[in-house]
């Protein structure tokens, strides 16, 4: 079939597998030419990367892979094709990542399923003893909207405000214009709920589960993925409902290095730069705060994407011989997002901008380009009027 896309408000239905191809490929190439530059102290053998599909936690994939040759084992939520229906772009994404990394001769194999569920932790520790026997890197990188715990209860997570209702420029991703948002105020049970989902109680029971089936290596490092942002977005992130959970993440990190000192165990939170992914799309008020942040890093030379972020962060932050962290203990990948000069610039555009003139200040190109790319489209060198097979396998599933 011939793939196009469809974009309903902020996500896209379709997704294209040659282009989600490339876009994995890309991503290799850049790790490759990377690694030639760095020398880490420490190199991970063997990672379960939780959420590996899309976003942060393919690009945590990846670069472990084509970095440190480590095996790696996947755990993602998404659909293959089905009739006239494409695959979700993150299925596409790990076809094409397995299929590289096996002709390159690195282990990758994919889990299917929910995450937050004890079958899928179930099946994935026996994996991990049947394959690899223990795991020394886990990345726990889920964005999700709903997580159903054991006794059947499901949480949603909302994004809201905490204390006043927040008055806001926002962007009207259907039209790209300029619109003002008003973000209400959660309830404590709201808050309660995103807590459950974003926070860090699942990613304690996949190490309490880890350890437990003894599939952990001592000296083991987990990382999971957070974001904090400047002032202009603190009633809907850091001071928001996902902020608390966020927070509840951080929290968790010191408590899971406490917990298991006796195996050595070390977690951390790394804070990364905002990036157009199917999650931040989502959030009210970011979109336009990325698209100024994106026209202000770009001009200075400092923008980077999820690849970049995190071959950073391994590289020079986590795998050299004392992890570089801040007075709480995080991991600052958004050293550059949040450097004074960039966010000077921001304030002053975002006062600026209105949607006459919002192509002009705001790179709202470089957003939606970032945005088609997430589904493989305009990607350069494919053919997108190819009839092309929907039909992908991924070669573990
Ligand atoms: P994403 O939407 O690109 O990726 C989410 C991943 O989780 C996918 O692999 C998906 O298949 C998987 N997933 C979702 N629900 C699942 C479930 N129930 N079971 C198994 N897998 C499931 O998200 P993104 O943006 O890469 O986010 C990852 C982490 O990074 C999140 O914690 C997010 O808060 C954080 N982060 C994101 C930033 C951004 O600007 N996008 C900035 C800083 C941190």
């Amino acid at each position: 079939m011939i793939i196009e896309p469809k974009v309903r408000g902020f996500i896209c239905t379709t997704a294209h597998p040659a282009g989600c191809r490339e876009n994995v490929a890309n991503q290799i190439a850049y790790t490759k030419e990377q690694s030639k530059l760095s020398h880490s102290y420490k190199s991970p053998k063997k990672a379960l990367i939780i959420g590996s599909s899309t976003g942060y936690g393919l690009a945590s994939r990846i670069s472990l892979a084509y970095t440190y040759q480590t095996s790696t084992l996947g755990v993602m939520y998404e659909k293959e094709a089905a009739g006239n229906r494409t695959a979700t772009a993150g299925w596409y994404n790990t076809a094409a990542f397995e299929s590289f990394a096996n002709d390159d001769g690195l282990y990758a194999q994919t889990i299917n399923g929910d995450a937050f569920s004890k079958e899928i932790k179930e099946e994935t520790i026996a994996k991990i003893k049947r394959d690899l026997g223990k795991v020394d890197m886990v990345i726990y990188s889920l964005a999700a909207p709903r997580r159903t715990v054991a006794d059947g209860t499901t949480y949603t997570s909302v994004l809201k405000a905490t204390s006043d209702t927040f008055e806001s420029k926002s962007i009207d991703l259907r039209h790209n214009t300029i619109s003002e948002a008003s973000i209400p105020t959660a309830t404590e049970e709201e808050i309660a709920s995103t807590i459950k989902v974003m926070g860090g109680e699942d990613w304690a029971e996949w190490i309490e589960a880890l350890v437990a089936g003894d599939a952990l290596e001592e000296g083991a490092i987990t990382v999971a993925y957070s974001y904090i942002g400047p002032e202009l977005t603190y009633p809907i992130y850091k001071e928001g409902t996902i902020g608390h959970a966020k927070e509840h993440l951080h929290q968790t990190a010191a408590l899971l290095t406490e917990n298991y000192a006796s195996h050595d165990i070390h977690a951390y939170v790394s804070v990364n730069k905002a990036l157009v992914t199917q999650s931040s799309a989502a959030i009210p008020v970011v979109p336009l705060y990325i698209s100024l942040l994106y026209k202000v890093q770009k001009e200075l030379g400092t923008h980077e994407g999820c690849i970049e972020q995190v071959c950073r962060m391994f590289a020079q932050k986590l795998l050299i011989e004392t992890p570089e962290v801040d007075g709480q203990g995080l991991i600052r990948l958004d050293d550059y997002e949040l450097d004074s000069e960039v966010q000077e610039k921001i304030k002053a555009l975002w006062e600026e901008v209105t949607t006459e003139n919002i192509t002009d200040i705001a790179d709202i190109d470089g957003y939606w380009d970032d945005f088609y790319t997430m589904f493989g489209f305009g990607i350069a060198g494919v053919d997108y009027s190819d009839d092309i097979d929907a039909s992908v396998a991924v070669p573990s599933i």
